[in-house]
């Protein structure tokens, strides 16, 4: 993909940072530096790590430049996560995790897809492998689907919402790797966000992979409900999101 003027990849020790310069005027690896963030009055977000597949990464919440950010450090998931915690293996820098999600995130704001900005990607590389991070613009005043629904009702309109937002990125043909209801956002407005799009990408036109995504979030929506004492979900939820996703 060709760069914007606005993208640079630096070099810093075995580092490869690509970062929009409009964001950060002055690249520091401490960005990435999650202890130090923390250490330096950044908020930071413990996320279950008892239930793979749902979520299991750390983010921190930090301002630069007066903007809030959001840094994601990659972790693997499955059962391989027991043994290599957070090291992928590969050698080329375009395709690794955070790299690809970058181009993927700044692809989608200029289709004007609701998604965060994409502000730095960092690779650090080891001799047979990498390890991943990436921050983002936070998106302001958003709850997580899942936390909403653990505290209210949403009527069959806002389910309509969540649909139509969904459907327009499978018009656009981005296959979202793990939909599911902590990777929707909204806010007071009732306006919809997709994130973490670690591995997701741009796929063929095809009826089938659109579906499977829908039925990833039904699943992750039943798991929620069954794991917890209250969560506003039931069969007409899913009816309306379908209706507005049509
Ligand atoms: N740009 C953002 N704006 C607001 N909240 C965010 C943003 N990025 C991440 N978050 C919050 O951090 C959580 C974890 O980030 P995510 O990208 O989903 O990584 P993972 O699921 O791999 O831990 C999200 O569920 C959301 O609550
Ligand atoms: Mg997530």
């Amino acid at each position: 993909m060709t760069l914007e003027n606005s993208s640079k990849v630096k070099k810093m020790g075995c580092s490869y940072v690509l970062y929009d310069d409009r964001l950060i005027s002055e690249m520091n690896l401490q960005l990435f530096d999650a202890d130090y963030l923390a250490n330096n009055g950044s908020h930071t977000d413990s996320i279950g790590s008892s239930d793979a597949g749902i979520g299991r990464a750390r983010v921190v919440y930090f301002i630069h430049n007066n903007i809030t950010m959001v840094l994601k450090h990659y972790y693997r998931g499955g059962i391989v996560s027991a043994l290599i915690k957070d090291r992928y293996f590969g050698f080329n820098i375009e395709k690794t995790r955070s790299f690809r999600e970058w181009y993927l995130l700044k692809k989608m704001r200029s289709l004007d897809l609701p998604v965060p900005n994409a502000v730095a990607a960092r690779v650090k590389k080891g001799l047979f492998f990498y390890q991943a991070d990436l921050i983002t613009q936070k998106i302001e005043n958003t709850k997580t689907l899942s936390d909403v629904l653990s505290e209210e009702d949403l009527n069959s309109e806002q389910w309509g919402r969540i649909g139509a937002c969904i459907k327009l990125f499978h018009q656009k043909n981005i296959y979202h790797a793990d939909l599911n209801a902590r990777n929707i956002l909204l806010d007071q407005e009732g306006e919809v966000y997709l994130i973490d799009f670690d591995n997701s990408s741009i796929r063929k036109d095809d009826a089938s992979w659109k579906m499977s995504n829908l039925t990833r979030l039904k699943r992750s929506l039943n798991k929620f409900k069954k794991n917890e004492r209250n969560f506003y979900f039931d069969e007409q939820s899913w009816s309306d999101l379908v209706r507005g996703y049509q």
